[in-house]
Parts: C-alpha cells; sequence; structure tokens
C-alpha cells in the first residue's frame, strides 16, 4: 500500500504540478466515453481524480469504480478547464490526472447515500452508524465534541484543576432518578449501581483535600428519553474547596467562554446575566429561560380578580392566576385554526384552554373579547398593546400557568423566527429553591440534589416545627438558549445540617445510616467548604453543533426507546449467565 500524502480535503491551486498520493472511499463516478471522473472523499473533503484511457489497465481498473470503494489514487494535480471549475469547494479549481491506482476494498451499494441532507430514517442511520460517520454532518459534529473536551481539558488543567477518576460500579441511592443495576456474580442477589453522576465521590475529594477535581464523566439514568436526554451521557463535572458560588460560576464562565472562542471564534461577553429563580419562573414560566427574545409572561390576576369571566375569575378565586404573553405585531398571521392548534398543545401542561383577543384600531376582537370589555383600559395600558397584537391567555394553578406559557413561548417565537439561530445567549439561574413538589410521585424532593446547601439565612427553615419548604438553595443553573446546560451548588458540609436535611426528605435515622453512612462520618472529619457543578458535555456539543437532538453527537447513542439499533442492545443473555448471577427472569407474560 502506497503512503498517502495528503490528504482529499486539502488539494487546492497550490498543488498544481504535484504528485499527489490520496486515500479515500469514491463518492462518485462518471464516464464520459474515453473519460472517467470520480470523486474521492476522505474527512477533509472531496477532490476531483481523472482517468483517461491512455492507460488501459487504469483505466480498466477504474471502470469497476463504485461508491464507497476505498483506493489509494497517485497522480499529478491540475487545472481544470475554466467550465469545470466549482467555485463553492477549496478543491474545485484542481483536479487529479491518475497515474496509479489501488483498490484496497471493495463495498456493497449503500444503504443510503454518503451526503449531508439525506432522506433517511434515523433508525436506519444508527444501524449503519459506521456508515452514517462518513457523512460529513457527522464528522463535523463528533469533532466538535472532541474539541470542547480539548478545550476543557487544557483550560481546566491550567486553572489548577486535577483529573480524578470515579466509581462506574457503585451503590445504588433511592435519590433522583431509576438507577442502571449491575449484577454481583460473586454476592448473588446483590447489585452494583452505575453512577448518576460522581457527585458524592467528588464531595469525597474535597475531603481529601483535593482542592479542585474534574473529570468528563460517564454517567447513567434509567429515565424517559427525550431530544436532550440519553440513558448514557457524560458530564463535565468539576468540585472546588473554599470557593463562593459566585468564584465557582466565574471559574465556568471562564471555561465557556474558552470553548466558545477555540469552536465557534466567538468572544462571549462576562459575566453572564443571572436571573433568580423566583423571577424566571415569573417572567418566562421556565427555570431554563430562552433569553434570545423578549415575550415574557405577565401576570394579570390583579386586574381580572373581579372580572365577569368565570375562567378568569375562578382560577384567581381558587388560588390560582391569570398570565398573558403578546404576540406584538403578528395578530394577523393567527387564525382561529392556528390558535387552537396551540391550545391543543398546551393541554399537555394540564391547561384546560388557551383564551385569546386581538388589538387593532383600539379594540379587542375574540370570542373572549366581550368578557374583557369592563378591564380592557388596563390590560391596554398594562400590556403596552398596539395595532395587531395577539393576546394569549391562560387561567389556572401557577405551575400549569406557568408550563403552558412558557413553552407556547418558545414555541412561538420559533414559529415566527424571533430571535437569530445562531446566537448563543447563556444566563446564570440562581437562588433556587432547596425542595421542589414532585407531581409525579406526590411528594417534596431535593430541588438539585440533597446535598446541596440551604441559603445561610433559611438553614433555620429545616429545624423542627419549621416549614422546610420555605428554604431557599445555594445553587445555579447554566442555562444556554432555553436548555439546562449545567447546575451545580454549595454542598452541605456539616453533619448535622445534613441530617436534617434528609429528614426532611423523610429519611430516618437508620436509613441515612443505611444510605450515607459513610458521607455522615466523612462531614466529621475536617470536610471544607466546598461546591462544585456539572456541564452535560452532550447538550453543549448539541448546541454548538446546531443540533436538536444530542444522539446526533454522540457516537453509538440509544433510540427514543432506550436500545441500540445496531448491536441491538439491551438483549437477552444465556441461562449459564443467568445461573451465574443467581438471577431467575421471570417469564414476560403473554
Ligand atoms: P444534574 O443532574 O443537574 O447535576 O446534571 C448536570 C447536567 O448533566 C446533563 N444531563 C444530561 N444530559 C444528557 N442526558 C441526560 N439524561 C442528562 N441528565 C443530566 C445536563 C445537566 O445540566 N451532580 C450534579 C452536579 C453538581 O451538583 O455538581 C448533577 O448531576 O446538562
Ligand atoms: P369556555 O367557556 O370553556 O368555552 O372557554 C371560552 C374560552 O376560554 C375558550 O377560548 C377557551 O379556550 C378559553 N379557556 C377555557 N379555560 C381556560 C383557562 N383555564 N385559561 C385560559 N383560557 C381558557
Amino acid at each position: 500500500m502506497e503512503k498517502r500524502t495528503d490528504y482529499c480535503g486539502n488539494i487546492d491551486e497550490n498543488y498544481l504540478g504535484k504528485t499527489v498520493s490520496l486515500d479515500g472511499w469514491v463518492q462518485r463516478r462518471r464516464d464520459l466515453g474515453g473519460l472517467i471522473f470520480a470523486d474521492l472523499r476522505d474527512y477533509k473533503g472531496i477532490v476531483q481524480l481523472v482517468f483517461n484511457n491512455d492507460d488501459s489497465e487504469i483505466f480498466a481498473k477504474a471502470e469497476t469504480l463504485r461508491s464507497e470503494y476505498v483506493i489509494n489514487a497517485i497522480g499529478t494535480v491540475r487545472s481544470r478547464g475554466p467550465k469545470a471549475v466549482n467555485p463553492n469547494m477549496k478543491t474545485g479549481k484542481v483536479e487529479v490526472v491518475v497515474e496509479k491506482l489501488e483498490i484496497l476494498n471493495k463495498s456493497k451499494t449503500p444503504p443510503f447515500e454518503i451526503a449531508d441532507n439525506i432522506d433517511t430514517t434515523e433508525e436506519t442511520k444508527l444501524k449503519y452508524r459506521y456508515l452514517d460517520f462518513r457523512r460529513p454532518v457527522m464528522q463535523k459534529a463528533l469533532r466538535t465534541r472532541a474539541q470542547i473536551k480539548h478545550s476543557v481539558n487544557e483550560y481546566l488543567y491550567d486553572n489548577g484543576f486535577i483529573d480524578i477518576e470515579t466509581p462506574n460500579l457503585g451503590k445504588s441511592s433511592p435519590e433522583g432518578a431509576r438507577d442502571y443495576l449491575v449484577p454481583s456474580r460473586v454476592y448473588p442477589g446483590s447489585f452494583y449501581a452505575l453512577p448518576q453522576s460522581p457527585q458524592l465521590f467528588k464531595q469525597l475529594l474535597m475531603v481529601g483535600g483535593f482542592d479542585r477535581y474534574f473529570q468528563l464523566a460517564h454517567c447513567f439514568r434509567d429515565e424517559d428519553l427525550r431530544g436532550d436526554r440519553q440513558p448514557e451521557f457524560t458530564q463535565i463535572d468539576l468540585e472546588t474547596s473554599f470557593m463562593s458560588a459566585e468564584e465557582i460560576q466565574t471559574v465556568t464562565e471562564g471555561l465557556i467562554a474558552r470553548v466558545m472562542k477555540d469552536e465557534k471564534g466567538i468572544d462571549v461577553k462576562l459575566p453572564f446575566p443571572r436571573i433568580e429563580w423566583d423571577d424566571a419562573m415569573a417572567r418566562y414560566g421556565s427555570d431554563k429561560p430562552d433569553i434570545r427574545f423578549g415575550m415574557e409572561l405577565q401576570d394579570l390576576s390583579d386586574i381580572f380578580a373581579d372580572s365577569e369571566f368565570k375562567v378568569f375569575k375562578g382560577a384567581i378565586d381558587n388560588g390560582g392566576q391569570v398570565k398573558a404573553i403578546v404576540v406584538k405585531n403578528n395578530a394577523d398571521k393567527y387564525s382561529r385554526k392556528n390558535i387552537d392548534a396551540y391550545t391543543e398543545y398546551i393541554k399537555r401542561f394540564g391547561a384546560k384552554g388557551l383564551a385569546w383577543v386581538k388589538y387593532n384600531d383600539d379594540k379587542l376582537t375574540g370570542p373572549v373579547a366581550k368578557f374583557i370589555t369592563s378591564h380592557e383600559d388596563k390590560l391596554v395600558e398594562r400590556l403596552s398593546l398596539e395595532n395587531n397584537d395577539l393576546v394569549l391567555f391562560v387561567a389556572d394553578r401557577k405551575k400549569v400557568v406557568d408550563d403552558a406559557l412558557g413553552y407556547l413561548r418558545t414555541d412561538i417565537a420559533k414559529d415566527l423566527n424571533l430571535y437569530d439561530p445562531n446566537e448563543f445567549a447563556f444566563t446564570w439561574v440562581v437562588n433556587w429553591p432547596l425542595f421542589e413538589y414532585d407531581e409525579g410521585i406526590q411528594r417534596w424532593t431535593a430541588a438539585h440534589h440533597p446535598f446541596t446547601m440551604p441559603n445561610e439565612e433559611d438553614v433555620h427553615y429545616l429545624n423542627d416545627g419549621e416549614d422546610p419548604h420555605k428554604a431557599y438553595a445555594q445553587s445555579y443553573d447554566i442555562v444556554l438558549n432555553g436548555y439546562e446546560l449545567g447546575g451545580g451548588s454549595i454542598r452541605i458540609h456539616d453533619r448535622e445540617i445534613q441530617e436534617k436535611m434528609l429528614k426532611a426528605l423523610d429519611f430516618t435515622p437508620e436509613r441515612t445510616n443505611a444510605e450515607f453512612g459513610y458521607l455522615m462520618d466523612a462531614l466529621t472529619y475536617g470536610c471544607p467548604p466546598h461546591g462544585g457543578l456539572a456541564i452535560g458535555l452532550d447538550r453543549f456539543a448539541m448546541l454548538l453543533s446546531g443540533k436538536d437532538n444530542i444522539r446526533d453527537v454522540i457516537a453509538f447513542p440509544k433510540n427514543s426507546n432506550a436500545t441500540e439499533p445496531m448491536t441491538h442492545a439491551p438483549a437477552r443473555v444465556s441461562k449459564e449467565q443467568l445461573a451465574e448471577l443467581g438471577i431467575e427472569v421471570a417469564d414476560e407474560k403473554e
């Protein structure tokens, strides 16, 4: 095999007259009688090869070339005829006249064309992921991901962080998502759990004096999949001792700025804006607000407290709210049918309806306008209504109102192109509640995790006889374009506070000891004040690659059914394997 001298995608006028040896895949072959053209591709790009029938042996070989054959071609670079120039390609002014051709391997016709923007199901692409990788978009996405890791490693080493690996075979812990379990052969009936994050290990590293730790940590969570969630993902995980929340945020901003500069050439403006959690919910109906556009939620409960519109008054009387968003200067784009589609959409958040009015020529119109006339002046003033504005109202419990209008806001902004898709708007969401009510399981859970420190002035809420759910926490999320990019907190380093925190989560002392005995112990041996955060590497790579699914930046992801279409994981295992583990599988019911 001849040694490669250059990459296909690099060959341009600077190579004129030179002999090059190129390896790659045949993109396509065109026969023009006595002349054959073949496009040769590697990850840097495509160059045009020319075979003429002066040399019948090479020409005959060239006639056998098919798409995705792997070849080595040696030839001389020359200019293309003026009509054949392709100004859109780096290699578009030249071609390589081939003097030696070696077919290194043949290929069957691939199940899809190796090109961007193909119309093929994701299942097929995942099944033939190794072919999918050859497409330029996939090359770019995975290379972006790798470069982010490179920048992160450099930045963190430069800032005194050291990389320490923590175990993947750990102990199941009941907080957070469902664990992936790994049966122990040595102790039948016992299981390791794969880490949901290295949270407690990194805290113990702080107790051990490591001061600044980081890890590109693999995490595993058995939860419902979404576009920005995979069962297996990677965190840029940090922990530091003796630093305040603000200092940790500053280090993180430096990290993000470095990545944005290296990968995108963008100088982000620091510091990032900070918004209190309460404000984020009030203004955006979301704890991960997309701040690239306005259309903020406006609370109208005071105005409608005495409304004759039963829908509004009823919600307020029941302790709920009436909030609205104003779609500026676009009312004419909306028919009743479009709005009905939005009404249908917000039902998934529990909303019972979507009331709306249009404002034109100092008049409100629409099916509920008649119920609002008596409050029209106040409404117009509060919302600063102008011609051609559309107002969308939801009246309900606070959570329903916020969810419905929060998601609707981002949907509408997308539909109307209200923001620049190439803008990167980072924001911190700070001062979270310590607890949140999980409506699914109907109980209070830690809003971040149970090791998060309450605000100093709120610690007393954890005392007996007080309401712990009033406490706010020293926690912070970093949000990018409406996605939760990362989150972290100052941790509890005081055993007594940690005990109270777990008690507030209904842990008995026995259970605390059984689950977290080692942590409670460590807190009594001079645990330094510490805190940290974790950024989702997959989400970061997804957003920097302009994708809306993290599968596109993960080499071998699971599909939306949590299976892997190429290897077919998960799969049944043999009886012998199960017997060795002491496991019997209850047979599936028909
Ligand atoms: P948290 O649970 O908020 O915090 O996770 C941190 C970040 O990890 C990413 N992430 C995910 N990415 C893809 N798929 C998933 N299923 C998934 N789940 C989470 C998100 C998220 O912001 N130990 C704490 C961090 C800390 O306090 O230091 C933790 O894991 O981008
Ligand atoms: P109804 O009185 O149920 O026919 O509703 C009249 C209008 O109010 C319709 O446009 C509904 O979509 C809307 N609506 C109903 N319930 C709510 C609600 N909880 N919040 C906002 N609008 C609602």
